[in-house]
C-alpha cells in the first residue's frame, strides 16, 4: 500500500502553472431566443440574472488564480455574446476576427474586432467563415482546427497562413459537440520546453481519420466520458495546473487529480441552455 502511493506520487508530474490573460464578456443581455445548437430551446425560459451570478463566479475565480481579466461591453440584442471564446482568435499580438455562420451571431465578429482594435492588437479581418477560438485550439505550437457544423475548413489554412503555425484539421461529428472546444480541453497552455502538451477528449466527437489523429498525437490523452461531456465537462480553461471545469462533471474531475492537477469546479448551468460552458465564456489573449 506504501509503497503503490509512494510510486504514484513519483508518477505524479510537477504541473507548470502559467499566467492567463483572458477576455470575458458579462452576459447582461443572455437568453435563448434563437435555435442554432441541439441545446437551444428557446420555447424554455431562462433567467438572466442567475446567469449573471454564475458568470461572476466564473469571473471572480480567475481573479483568485491571478489571471489577468479584461472585459469587453456586452450589446442588447446579441445573447450569445457572452460567449467570447468565439469572438476570435488571438496569437503572437495578431487578432484573427471570427466571421460567423449565422446571421444571428454575425454582428459580434466586428464588436469583438473593435475591442482587439482599441486594445493594441493586429487585427486580421478573416475572408473564412470561422468562430474563433471555438474552433482553434493552441496545444503547444500546434492549433487543433474543428471544423464540420461552424468553422469552415478554408479557414484552416487562412489561419495556416497568418500565423505560420501547423494547423491540423479534426472533422466534428456530433452537433451537440459542434465547436471543438466543447469536445477537446487543453490542460498545458504552455508546456515547459520539452515537456509535451496534453489534452483531454471525447472519442466519440470525431471522425475515424480525426480520431486516430489524436490517438497518435496524444497517447496520454484524458478521455472522458459521455456523461461529463454532455454537462459541457470538457469546455473547460486551464493554467497547467489549475483547471477550471463545470462542476458536475465528477468522473473528469477525478481524473484530473490523478494527473496531477488541480480541478475547480464552477457551476454555469444557466449558460448551458445557450449550448455554452467555462471555455466559451473566455476568450484567451497572447501577446
Ligand atoms: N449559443 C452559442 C452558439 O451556438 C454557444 C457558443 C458556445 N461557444 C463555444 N466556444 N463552444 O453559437
Amino acid at each position: 500500500m506504501t509503497e503503490t502511493l509512494a510510486r504514484n506520487r513519483a508518477e505524479t508530474p510537477e504541473r507548470t502553472v502559467s499566467k492567463r490573460s483572458v477576455l470575458m464578456c458579462r452576459p447582461d443581455y443572455f437568453t435563448v431566443s434563437y435555435q442554432i445548437n441541439p441545446w437551444m430551446h428557446p420555447e424554455n425560459p431562462t433567467d438572466t440574472s442567475l446567469a449573471v451570478t454564475q458568470w461572476n463566479e466564473l469571473y471572480r475565480t480567475y481573479l483568485e488564480l491571478g489571471f489577468d481579466v479584461q472585459l469587453v461591453d456586452p450589446i442588447d440584442g446579441l445573447p450569445d455574446m457572452v460567449y467570447a471564446a468565439n469572438g476570435g482568435f488571438v496569437l503572437d499580438n495578431i487578432a484573427y476576427g471570427a466571421n460567423f455562420t449565422y446571421p444571428e451571431r454575425q454582428p459580434e465578429g466586428p464588436a469583438y474586432m473593435d475591442w482587439f482594435r482599441a486594445n493594441g492588437y493586429d487585427v486580421r479581418v478573416p475572408k473564412e467563415v470561422n468562430e474563433g477560438e471555438g474552433d482553434f485550439l493552441l496545444v503547444g505550437d500546434t492549433i487543433l482546427a474543428g471544423t464540420g457544423f461552424r468553422t469552415d475548413r478554408a479557414s484552416h489554412r487562412e489561419v495556416a497562413e497568418i500565423f505560420g503555425r501547423d494547423v491540423i484539421s479534426l472533422e466534428l461529428v456530433n452537433p451537440s459537440f459542434y465547436h471543438v472546444d466543447t469536445a477537446i480541453a487543453v490542460l498545458d497552455p504552455a508546456p515547459a520546453p520539452g515537456e509535451a502538451a496534453n489534452i483531454a477528449y471525447l472519442p466519440s466527437a470525431f471522425n475515424d481519420a480525426g480520431l486516430s489523429v489524436l490517438r497518435e498525437r496524444y497517447p496520454d490523452a484524458i478521455i472522458v466520458t459521455e456523461e461529463d461531456a454532455s454537462v459541457l465537462g470538457l469546455n473547460s480553461y486551464s493554467d497547467g495546473y489549475n483547471v477550471v471545469i463545470a462542476s458536475r462533471a465528477k468522473d473528469f474531475e477525478r481524473q484530473l487529480r490523478e494527473h496531477g492537477y488541480n480541478p475547480i469546479g464552477v457551476d454555469l448551468s444557466e449558460l448551458l441552455l445557450g449550448g455554452g460552458g467555462v471555455k466559451c465564456c473566455t476568450l484567451e489573449l497572447r501577446r
